[in-house]
């Protein structure tokens, strides 16, 4: 359901950790009038191999919160969290929630080679919104999934680029790569952290990855009836209040790369 809200909006975002950051950066310069409120669910993270009913348990606790404190449209800034949560928020509260899309549909409009790679977390690849969507265009293209063990702690702790974070990386896109994938989609919003390695390990490759994370600033402003602002993030930093459950510690140092 669509809802407008014309005043100076305050915008909640979740995700297990600071994966949402990625999406935050995008709202930042699509909505910079905004007020936001972060919220990193790190005591509880990863959501990756939890079962959906806690992920979901946590999601309505979450929102709940960011309700609270005034939150008027809610950004599930989390692959995990909106496969097993998205209907269950919409259904139990009135305000608006946008979830994150898996990109498969530009995935699959751009491809070359025919074959596209995504890779995400184990709950987002066997939730009935991944499966819909890939069921839709896996006649016409090759889809190869890769689960990104490690990539998340690896985000969490900071460690984005060290030859530690490139095996595992590695372990994760080689095979989208060996066979033949030339569109990947970044189907966790931790992922586009570690972009420059995946460039890195894909160099001579062509290849494109895609984060959806503009598209859904992109909704959100939509819901909001904004137009989409082309602002540079850093320069039109408006007022972020940055939550989490446990240590603060990842958040703030990862809130400084955005
Ligand atoms: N950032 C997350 C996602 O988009 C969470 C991953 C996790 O906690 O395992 O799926």
């Amino acid at each position: 359901m669509e809802t407008l809200i014309k005043m100076a909006t305050t915008i909640g975002v979740f995700d297990s950790g600071t994966g949402g950051l990625s999406v935050l950066r995008e709202l930042l310069k699509a909505i910079p009038d905004a007020h936001y409120i972060y919220y990193s669910d790190n005591a509880n993270c990863p959501y990756g191999d939890k079962s959906p009913e806690f992920v979901t348990q946590r999601a309505c606790a979450i929102s709940e919160l960011l309700m609270d404190k005034g939150a008027q449209l809610i950004v599930v800034a989390c692959n995990t969290a909106t496969a097993a949560a998205i209907s269950t928020l919409r259904a139990k509260y009135s305000i608006p929630f946008v979830g994150m899309e898996p990109a498969v549909k530009p995935a699959a409009l751009g491809t070359q080679s025919g074959v596209i790679g995504v890779l995400a977390t184990a709950g987002t690849l066997k939730g009935s919104l991944y499966l819909d969507t890939k069921q839709k265009y896996n006649s016409n293209v090759k889809i190869i999934e890769g689960v990104g063990r490690g990539f998340v702690e690896l985000v969490e702790e900071g460690d984005l680029s060290s030859a530690k974070a490139e095996q595992i990386c590695r372990t994760a896109l080689q095979p989208l790569l060996d066979a033949g994938a030339d569109r990947i989609v970044l189907g966790c919003t931790h992922y586009p952290f570690l972009l420059s390695t995946l460039r890195k390990i894909a160099q001579g490759y062509d290849v494109t990855f895609i984060d959806p994370a503009p598209a859904v600033a992109a909704r959100a402003a939509q819901l909001l009836g904004t137009e989409v602002c082309a602002c540079n993030a850093k320069a039109a930093r408006p007022k972020v209040e940055l939550l989490s459950s446990g240590s603060t510690e990842a958040l703030e140092r990862n809130y400084l790369l955005i």
